[in-house]
């Protein structure tokens, strides 16, 4: 009876095959008036035009360093690529406190040029001059394959006096100020650009790159007469990454025919309320806390954890993404993850049906997110010419749901029809690897230009 009664009560969180061909067909139009002229100011998808026009050949070669700013962690990387690609990786997690998180701009670019001045005095490098690629995961409205500005912070960061300014002048600044002047920042990247780059180094057929971590987002390979704010050059070759900037899909009301009360109880508490609409529906940031919504509700509905201790479940932000993955990762019928949660949340003696119930949540939020970025890697498909695509994937929710890449999968086939080849294939090194590619690929267009 109770099961029965959470069932109808959280039947606005399952969406059907119409809504997310509604999805699809929406983000479709919402995409190209990110690429017209006229419309891109009012867009919610941004499309923006990264430069990176060559993807890799696999020759490339040379030592690069790396930034990764903007996922799960902040890593300084060392690159080398050699003779018949062989690749060798170095890197280091630094935290970046929540203070400078939400701090000044200048405090998080002198954190970040103290952590590479660190990294290259660990690594003996201190008079060796490298290029550097940033991989910075966040909307910016690039001028060049070497300025990018900020236009507006996303998931976790907030910091003063960034927006609207260039990343890479700040970044070059700050390296000034701590000493550090043998550091050329040759290339600043979307953490969708470095995963699509790594991949198709590996595997020609990577037409578009996606990420489902803490935050979500696309790009792919767009034909520049397509691009109408295009203003490089126009020879060969004719198509450029575009950066969709999807996770804003939603911010002109698209997706308000399924949103929830849950997902306005999420965006009302984050830090860019009325942003994000479509990313705070599928990503990492919000997956857990949109799932501890839906729990509290039915508690207070008397549903679930009756007569339980559940005050830390009340708490914001307590019931992380991994929870959900935990959850799902129990074969049916088996809970031990998911006691071994509940037990890291204060909850003691769980009775089955509350288990049942829990997961079957947890289970509605994640497909719905797996059914969102499927309508989105869909519409992406369908605009391109090619029938046989591999699109490269990272990102934590990706990497450790354990049912995401399935759900995923199936999804796209099932709207794509069997006339279109398609492949889905985890990336890796996306933020070292990815920026190294960048970085390099620009090095060689350079040199055949002298
Ligand atoms: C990493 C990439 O593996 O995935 C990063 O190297 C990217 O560039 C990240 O930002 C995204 O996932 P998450 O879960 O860390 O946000
Ligand atoms: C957010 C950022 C975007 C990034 C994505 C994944 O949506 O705005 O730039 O690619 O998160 O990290």
């Amino acid at each position: 009876e109770q099961r029965r009664k959470i069932e109808d009560l959280c039947r606005d969180l399952i969406v059907n095959n119409d809504h997310i061909h509604v999805v699809e067909q929406r983000l479709r139009q919402a995409i190209d008036k990110g690429l017209g002229k006229e419309s891109h100011a009012v867009a919610s998808v941004k499309c923006y035009s990264t430069y990176v026009r060559h993807l890799p050949t696999g020759e490339e070669k040379g030592q690069f360093l790396a930034l990764d700013l903007g996922g799960t962690n902040f890593r300084v990387l060392l690159v080398d690529i050699g003779e018949n690609k062989q690749f060798n990786m170095q890197s280091k997690i630094f935290a970046i406190p929540q203070h400078v998180m939400i701090g000044t701009g200048e405090e998080l670019f002198d954190h970040i040029a103290t952590c590479l001045k660190e990294f290259m005095v660990e690594h003996n490098l201190e008079s060796t001059k490298l290029p550097l690629g940033f991989t910075f995961s966040f909307p910016c409205k690039q001028l060049g394959l070497a300025e990018g500005r900020l236009t507006t912070w996303t998931k976790g960061f907030k910091c003063s006096g960034v927006e609207g300014e260039d990343v890479v002048r700040l970044l070059q600044e700050a390296l000034k100020r701590v000493g550090e002047h043998n550091i050329e920042v040759c290339a600043i990247l979307n953490d969708t650009t470095g995963c699509l780059m790594s991949c198709a180094w590996k595997e020609p057929k990577c037409r578009i790159g996606l990420i489902v971590g803490t935050g979500t987002n696309a790009c792919y390979l767009e034909d520049i007469e397509n691009v109408e704010l295009w203003d490089g050059d126009s020879g060969e070759p004719r198509h450029v990454i575009v950066n969709t900037e999807w996770g804003g899909f939603g911010d002109n009301s698209e997706l308000d025919f399924i949103r929830t009360k849950w997902d306005e109880a999420v965006d009302e508490g984050s830090l860019n309320p009325g942003k994000q609409t479509f990313e705070k529906m599928i990503s990492g940031m919000y997956m857990g806390e949109l799932t501890r919504q839906v729990l509290v509700d039915m508690i207070w509905e008397g549903l679930i954890f009756q007569e339980k201790d559940t005050d830390k479940l009340f708490e914001w932000g307590q019931f992380l993404t991994k929870y959900v993955s935990e959850i799902e990762s129990d074969m049916v019928g088996d809970f031990t993850r998911a006691r071994k949660v509940l037990e890291e949340l204060g909850i003691k003696d769980p009775s089955d049906e509350d288990m049942s119930a829990m997961r079957y949540i947890c289970e509605l939020v994640s497909r719905r997110a797996g059914f969102m970025a499927s309508a989105g890697i869909t519409a992406l498909l369908k605009k391109m010419d090619y029938h046989d695509v591999v699109v490269a994937i990272d990102g934590s929710v990706f990497r450790y749901h354990p049912h995401f890449p399935n759900i995923m999968r199936s999804r796209i086939s099932q709207l794509m029809g069997i006339d279109y080849k398609f492949d889905l294939m985890l990336s890796t090194d996306g933020s070292g690897r990815g920026a190294a590619l960048v970085a390099a690929v620009l090095t060689n267009q350079e040199q055949q230009r002298k």
